[in-house]
């Protein structure tokens, strides 16, 4: 039970500390870090719980390159990832995968933290998709997007990007009480 006393927000601290990790030392994560983080993605809640993906643990350092080659800028994570996991969907736009995607990558980036690990994002663009489809052996009809790609951070990115406090607006930018408040414009100044 959380401590009465604490503020909300302390409680809630580990979570504003989940942030994007894109560089990794040579140390692997585990299989069981790898499992329990798969089974953490497969927990996740999904449109009518149709658990539209399938999750592939990529450790084989060369077609851990191979992806990165193939997919930069957004795949530059993977230069020195040990492991990635793959969420495969099925072909289609549906806006209920997309969403069910973005929870199940969260809830690996937030285990991968509490594991003492780092995680991120990298985003397999559309053009790339066949040969990604390749390198993990889909079957016909499903495609990767995400990869979440897991190690140990080292020091460096685990370093705060931006000034304290200067990583995301400031809560009066985007947080409003009860309505939209008069006067504000819908783009940031
Ligand atoms: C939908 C989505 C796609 C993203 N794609 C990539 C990507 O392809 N490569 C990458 O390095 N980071 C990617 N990111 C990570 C964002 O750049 C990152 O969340 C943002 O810069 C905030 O970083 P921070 O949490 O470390 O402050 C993606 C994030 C989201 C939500």
């Amino acid at each position: 039970m959380p401590d009465p006393d604490r503020p909300p927000l302390e409680t809630l601290r580990p979570l504003l500390r989940v942030r994007q990790i894109r560089q990794f030392t040579d140390e692997a994560p585990t299989s069981d870090e790898l499992a329990a983080l798969a089974d953490v993605a497969r927990w996740s809640g999904s449109s009518t719980n149709t658990q539209p993906w399938r999750f592939i643990v990529v450790r084989d350092r060369d077609v851990l390159l191979r992806l990165h080659e193939a997919g930069l800028p957004q795949t530059r994570s993977l230069a020195t990832a040990r492991a990635a996991i793959a969420i495969v969907l099925p072909a289609g736009d549906a806006i209920s995968h997309a969403f069910d995607e973005g929870r199940a990558a969260e809830r690996m980036l937030i285990g991968a933290t509490n594991l003492g690990l780092g995680a991120g994002i990298a985003w397999i663009m559309p053009g790339i998709r066949p040969l990604v489809g390749d390198l993990l052996a889909l079957p016909d009809g499903w495609f990767v997007r995400t990869l979440v790609v897991v190690g140990h951070p080292t020091k460096e990115a685990r370093a705060p990007k931006a000034a304290p406090g200067k990583a995301r607006f400031p809560r009066e930018e985007v947080v409003f009480d009860g309505r939209w408040p008069a006067g504000r414009g819908p783009k940031r100044e």
